[in-house]
């Protein structure tokens, strides 16, 4: 743990697959390296893409700045053990990508893991999911990326439930959407979660991701007060 509170690896999922995750991701990135820490993104399996596509931690990359790593990259849209099956593609084992967060974590302040879909799609032809690598990687904090709409809070509070279930760190819930005027139940939902232990975190605003990557490093840690007040006072490792 760094001198502000921060696990060494912060895991991003989310109640859903498109609920914002890499762009939180993104986010989490611009505000860690706002503190002034060397951060580095990984995305354990990619699904959904070609060999010469744009993925999630490319994206992340343009936003951030940050360097990214990819564990596995398959083509089919959907979750990683099926997609894997479709291609006759190998996973990495759970062990290959605790392998890679350490090492990975030898040589930055943070890392910042960027699960696919939900925490309890499998990762590795074992069935490991994201809650198992949470579960395993040294020092490591979940954060819960939700949606501000209705339903939201039953999916947060399963996923919220699973985490506390395992005994895995929960840092928080971070909205991935959030609307210029909210409504009514959006509102309701944003205070519901505010309101809980370990709350809510910050919320991105609407259309963020079309920011200029400038405007977007420059706007994070505003948007994630949550996470800025405890990065602040996490500190540089003098031997990383
Ligand atoms: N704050 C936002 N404003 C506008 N668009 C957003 C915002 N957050 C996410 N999006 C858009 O919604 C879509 C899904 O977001 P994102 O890719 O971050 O989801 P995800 O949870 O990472 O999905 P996956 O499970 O595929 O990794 C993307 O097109 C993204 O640009
Ligand atoms: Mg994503």
């Amino acid at each position: 743990m760094t001198a502000g509170g921060l696990p060494r690896v912060i895991v991003v999922t989310g109640t859903d697959t498109d609920v914002g995750k890499t762009v939180v991701t993104a986010a989490v990135c611009a505000t860690l390296r706002a503190a002034g820490l060397r951060v580095t993104a990984y995305k354990p399996t990619q699904t959904g893409v070609g060999p010469l596509d744009t993925g999630d931690m490319a994206e992340v990359s343009r936003l951030t700045g940050v360097p990214t790593h990819e564990g596995v990259r398959l083509l089919a849209p959907m979750a990683p053990r099926p997609a894997a099956a479709l291609e006759g593609a190998t996973l990495p084992t759970l062990e290959d990508h605790l392998t890679t967060i350490e090492a990975l974590s030898s040589d930055h302040d943070q890392v910042v893991v960027e699960g696919a879909g939900g925490l309890l799609v499998e990762l590795t032809e074992a069935r490991a999911t994201l809650a198992d690598l949470s579960g395993r990687a040294r020092d490591c904090g979940v954060l819960v990326v939700a949606r501000s709409a209705l339903g939201t809070l039953n999916h947060t509070m399963l996923t919220r439930e699973a985490l506390w279930r395992r005994g895995i760190h929960e840092l928080g819930v971070v909205l991935g959407s959030w609307p210029s005027d909210p409504t009514v139940i959006e509102t309701s939902n944003r205070d519901y979660l505010a309101e809980l232990p370990e709350g809510l975190l910050g919320a991105i605003p609407t259309g963020a991701p079309r920011l200029d990557p400038s405007a977007f490093r420059a706007a994070a840690a505003g948007w994630l007060p949550g996470l800025a007040r405890r990065s602040a006072g996490a500190q540089r490792r003098e031997t990383p």
